[in-house]
C-alpha cells in the first residue's frame, strides 16, 4: 500500500509514520510537509520506505501529482496551535481551509481514499460538571480561529463525501502527548522549562480540563479507521484521560523532582476553552480499538524521559518559542 501523509514531519504525523514503518511492512510512505516552524525532518525515521517531499498542501500541482500515485491520503497537515491563531489567524485559514480544499479536489479527481485528521475542539467546550461528553452527534461550536478553521475543513470533507461520493472518513481526537511534540505545546513547554531552570507557566487558575491520549493510541485508532471505518463516518478518539492543567503541571514537577507548587500563574488565553471530553464508544465498539496507555502518569514519565534524552531535537525551537510567549505576556 502507498500512503501519502500530509504534515508527516509534525508531532502526530511523524509518530504516525514511525509507527507505520514499524508495524506495517507492506506500506510505503510519502510525506508532504511544508516544514513550517512546526515541522522537522529529523522527526522522521531514516528508512528507504519513507520519502519526504517539501511542499505546501495548498499548492495544487504538487498535491495533484502526489495524490495521483497514492492509494490513501492521511491528512494531518495543519496550523495547530491555538495561541498562534489568536495572534495571526491568516495561516490557519490558508492551510486548514484552502489546503484541505486542495487535498479534497485532488482526491476527487483521482478517486483516492482520504482520512482527514481533526480535533475535538470543533465541538467547543463543556462545563466542568457536565455529565455529557462529545459524541459524533454533538453540534459544532468552535471557539478559536484554530478550531473554527478545523471545523470548516471537516465540513468541506463531509460535503465532498455527500456531493461527489468521495471516499473519506474523519476522526476528531482529544489532546495528544508523547515524543516529538513542539515545545510551544503545554506539556513539552513545561518539561523543557523545568530542564532550563524556568518555572512552569499555568494559564489563569489552571482549572481547564483536557482529555489526554498518548499519540501512539491516536495513531493506532487512525489505522483502525483506515482499515475498517465506514466511508462518510466521523470517529471520535479519546482515552478517558481527563485531567486539569494544574494537576498536569504538579505531576510533571513531582516526576522531575521538584516541589509540586513551583510554578507561576500567567495571564489566561482569551476565549480559553474550559473542558474537552470524548466519548469514543463508536470507535471502540465498531472497530475494536482500545487505548494501551491507560496510566497517564506513566505515559508522562516516559515523555519526560524522552525530552531529557533528546535535547538536540528540541533545543533549536526553544528560544524562538519563548520569545513569542514573552510578546503574548504568557
Ligand atoms: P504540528 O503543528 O506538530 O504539525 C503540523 C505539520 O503540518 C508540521 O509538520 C507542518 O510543517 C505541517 N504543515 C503546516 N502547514 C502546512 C502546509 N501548508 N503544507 C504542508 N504542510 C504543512 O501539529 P500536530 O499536533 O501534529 O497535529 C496534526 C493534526 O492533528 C492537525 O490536523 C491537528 O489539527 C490534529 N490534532 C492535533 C491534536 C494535538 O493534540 N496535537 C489533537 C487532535 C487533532
Ligand atoms: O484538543 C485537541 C487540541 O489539543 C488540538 O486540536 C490542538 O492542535 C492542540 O494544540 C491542543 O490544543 P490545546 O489548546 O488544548 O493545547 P495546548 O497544549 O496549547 O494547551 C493545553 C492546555 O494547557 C490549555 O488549557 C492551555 C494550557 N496551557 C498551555 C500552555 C502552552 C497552559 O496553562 N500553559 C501553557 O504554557
Amino acid at each position: 500500500m502507498k500512503v501519502l501523509v500530509t504534515g508527516g514531519a509534525g508531532f502526530i504525523g511523524a509518530n504516525f509514520v514511525r509507527r507505520t514503518i514499524a508495524t506495517r511492512p507492506d506500506t510505503d510512505v510519502t510525506v508532504l510537509d511544508a516544514l513550517t516552524y512546526a515541522g522537522n525532518a529529523a522527526s522522521l525515521p531514516s528508512d528507504e520506505r519513507v520519502t519526504l517531499v517539501k511542499g505546501d498542501i495548498a499548492d495544487a500541482d504538487t498535491v495533484d501529482e502526489l495524490v495521483r500515485t497514492t492509494d490513501v491520503v492521511v491528512h494531518f497537515a495543519a496550523e495547530s496551535h491555538n495561541d498562534n491563531s489568536l495572534h495571526d489567524p491568516w495561516p490557519f485559514v490558508q492551510t486548514n481551509v484552502i489546503g484541505t480544499y486542495t487535498i479534497l479536489e485532488a482526491c476527487r479527481r483521482h478517486g483516492v481514499r482520504l482520512h482527514h485528521i481533526s480535533t475535538d475542539e470543533v465541538y467547543g467546550d463543556l462545563e466542568l460538571d457536565d455529565p455529557a461528553k462529545f459524541t459524533p452527534a454533538t453540534p459544532y461550536n468552535p471557539s478559536s480561529p484554530y478550531s473554527s478553521t478545523k471545523a470548516s475543513s471537516d465540513l468541506l470533507v463531509r460535503a465532498w463525501v455527500r456531493s461527489f461520493g468521495l471516499e473519506a472518513t474523519i476522526s476528531n481526537c482529544s489532546n495528544n502527548y508523547g515524543p516529538f511534540q513542539h515545545v510551544e505545546k503545554f506539556i513539552p513547554r513545561q518539561i523543557t522549562n523545568i530542564i532550563d531552570g524556568v518555572r512552569p507557566k499555568l494559564y489563569g487558575a489552571g482549572l481547564n480540563v483536557r482529555d489526554w491520549i498518548h499519540v501512539d493510541d491516536h495513531n493506532d485508532a487512525v489505522w483502525s479507521i483506515i482499515d475498517g471505518g465506514r466511508i462518510g463516518e466521523t470517529y471520535l478518539i479519546g482515552a478517558d484521560g481527563e485531567v486539569d492543567n494544574k494537576t498536569v503541571v504538579e505531576t510533571i514537577l513531582a516526576e522531575m523532582g521538584f516541589e509540586p507548587d513551583a510554578y507561576d500563574h500567567v495571564s489566561d488565553r482569551p476565549g480559553h476553552d474550559l473542558r474537552y471530553a470524548i466519548d469514543a464508544s463508536r470507535t471502540r465498539d465498531e472497530l475494536g480499538w482500545e487505548p494501551t496507555y491507560i496510566d497517564f502518569a506513566s505515559g508522562l514519565r516516559a515523555t519526560i524521559a524522552w525530552y531529557r534524552d533528546n535535547e538536540p531535537w528540541w533545543r533549536a525551537q526553544k528560544h524562538a518559542t519563548e520569545l513569542k510567549y514573552e510578546q503574548l505576556g504568557r
